[in-house]
């Protein structure tokens, strides 16, 4: 990726736009907890991989902007944080993960003096995003061994470099198969209501010289009945103990399509991604967004005026539809409540 999404420079998050692209590239350098909150919530930064490490960052920037010479109040300013920062997007499991590794870090080591505590949170963000890094790179290696030569792939939403620090999951596992050799062709849902297959797949793989095309979402069961579609392949939000799957708003609809169709349906996240406290997709919370992202989509009004709107951000993939989990120590399949557990062992 000739672009970096996500980095810490100069005591400031610097970070991708993402709510301008494709047509313009632009660095937002963010040094304050509310500016980051509303690019969060925003989407200027989104993707699961890629919040948890910019809330890491906040956790950091939290530290740094607490003026306090008081232990007391500075742990209680970074559980402020932490709560603030957890409820921006509630879906991606990511985001409270890392907020809530450096929180337990943070309090594991109390007796540290606060520039120390500073310092040691910049290091543990910083260990994040090195570790995403790697992951990433793991994801794609056991992934791009499911993707035969002169390959057809539908993927949903973005997953890609811009959705993680870099490289991406489901787009990772494309990339690495196209740097083995492969040739590859991939299918790109535009992914309503906010278009990051559009948007933001479209650019990565243009960028990495991948042969993709652009279709509706309502297209992808017509493309897998006229197309040989070898397998599908998306990210992943949150994965229940059992493997149910919550991931972008109309995964579900193509899973459903795939498994009527014949094909293969995978999912790739890192095992961060996977939540161990809850035993089934039922209990994952998904986020609705403003009627106004499907009304007033970019600014245009497409709907009458009062139009009453359903705006779920994710929905959940029923394990039964799932063919495998590709996660940094490998592909993970049926059953999962033993599966992944040991997958957590092998990291
Ligand atoms: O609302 P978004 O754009 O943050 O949703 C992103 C997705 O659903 C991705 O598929 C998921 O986070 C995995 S990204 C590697």
């Amino acid at each position: 990726m000739p672009v970096t999404t996500l980095q810490w420079v100069d005591g400031k998050i610097r970070m991708i736009d993402q709510t301008l692209l494709p047509t313009e590239l632009k660095y937002l350098h963010i040094d304050n907890l509310e500016v980051l909150a509303e690019a969060i919530r925003n989407l200027r930064v989104r993707g699961a991989p890629a919040i948890g490490v910019a809330a890491a960052f906040g956790m950091v920037l939290a530290g740094q902007q607490a003026p306090y010479s008081d232990k007391k109040q500075f742990l209680a300013g970074l559980d402020n944080a932490a709560s603030f920062l957890k409820a921006t997007r509630p879906t991606a499991v990511n985001l409270a993960w890392a907020v809530d590794r450096l929180l337990k870090g943070v309090r594991q080591r109390e007796n540290l003096d606060i520039p120390d505590l500073k310092r040691w949170l910049i290091d543990e963000a910083m260990a994040l995003y090195g570790q995403d890094r790697d992951i990433n790179r793991r994801i794609g290696a056991h992934g791009e061994k499911l993707i035969p030569q002169n390959a057809q792939v539908v993927t949903h939403c973005n997953t890609g470099a811009l959705a993680t620090v870099d490289y991406g999951t489901a787009l990772g596992v494309i990339y690495s198969a196209h740097a083995n050799g492969k040739k590859i062709h991939v299918w790109v849902d535009e992914t309503r209501p906010l278009l990051q297959g559009a948007r933001l797949n479209m650019w990565e793989l243009a960028q990495e010289n991948i042969d993709a095309t652009l279709i509706c979402d309502n297209m992808a069961a017509m493309v897998m009945r006229k197309h040989k579609i070898d397998l599908c392949i998306v990210g992943a939000d949150r994965i229940a103990r059992n493997g149910d799957t919550a991931n972008k708003i109309g995964t579900y609809g193509l899973a459903v399509a795939a498994r009527h169709h014949g094909v293969p349906f995978y999912v790739a996240a890192p095992i961060s991604t996977i939540d161990f406290a809850i035993a089934s997709g039922v209990e994952i919370p998904i986020e609705e967004r403003a009627a106004s992202e499907i009304t007033h989509g970019f600014g245009r009004q497409t709907a009458p005026e009062g139009a009453k709107v359903y705006a779920p951000a994710f929905d959940v993939t029923p394990v039964e539809l799932i063919s495998g989990i590709i996660t940094e120590s490998g592909i993970i399949s049926s059953p999962y409540e033993l599966q992944l557990p040991k997958s957590l062992k092998n990291t």
